[in-house]
């Protein structure tokens, strides 16, 4: 099965081949522009970007799509996060959860695959909290500021400890048991 990553970031690419190349998956990537929706929702931003890539004729491909919501924030930056993250930033995070006592968050990654004109979306999440500051060196976007067990950021563990936990991690997991599924030889 051959399968194109939808997306600007090689990163990404690279990173699904690790994880799926041992079912036999082969990874392409492909860069085609598609509009975003505005919506609160991003298994709803996932699935209208695959509406509108499929509308063109495209099949066999992956989208994905991340984000941090924040519970005292209502659910902020959410489906916003990378603007946020390009504007004001983890200080700008910070400022407005100063004196705020719910600290809850979670990451959430949703991924939409086509095969064969088929629909997979899966979502995986990873709760954890708002630090009171930014720590620690790797990773990248919020990765300072959030930690999944209010000790370490994801920031301060290495990448392939934040992998076994991380949103994208678990979405990536449930994404394999479902194209497992598909692969294997019905008897
Ligand atoms: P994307 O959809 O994977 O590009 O993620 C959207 C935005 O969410 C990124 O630009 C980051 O700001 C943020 N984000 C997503 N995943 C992570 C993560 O694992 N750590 C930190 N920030 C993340």
């Amino acid at each position: 099965m051959k399968l194109k990553v939808i997306t600007s970031n090689p990163g990404k690419v690279a990173e699904f081949q690790r994880m799926f190349g041992d079912l036999g998956i082969e990874m392409e990537h492909v860069k085609v522009p598609y509009d975003e929706v505005q919506t609160s929702d991003l298994e709803e931003v996932v699935r209208k970007g695959m509406d509108a890539l499929r509308a063109t004729g495209l099949r066999d491909f992956i989208i994905d799509d991340s984000g941090m919501f924040v519970d005292a924030l209502k659910g902020f930056p959410g489906v916003y996060s990378a603007f946020v993250q390009k504007t004001v930033g983890n200080d700008g995070i910070l400022t407005l959860m100063e004196g705020v006592e719910d600290r809850s968050a979670t990451f959430k990654c949703c991924i939409g695959c086509d095969v064969d004109g088929e629909t997979i979306i899966v979502t995986g999440e990873c709760p954890g909290v708002i630090l009171n500051e930014a720590r620690g060196t790797e990773g990248f976007g919020y990765d300072p500021i959030f930690s999944p067990d209010g000790e370490s950021s994801f920031a301060e563990i290495p990448l392939s400890e934040k992998n076994e936990i991380s949103h994208r991690g678990n979405a990536v997991k449930l994404l394999r048991k479902e194209l497992e599924a598909r692969l294997r030889p019905t008897p």
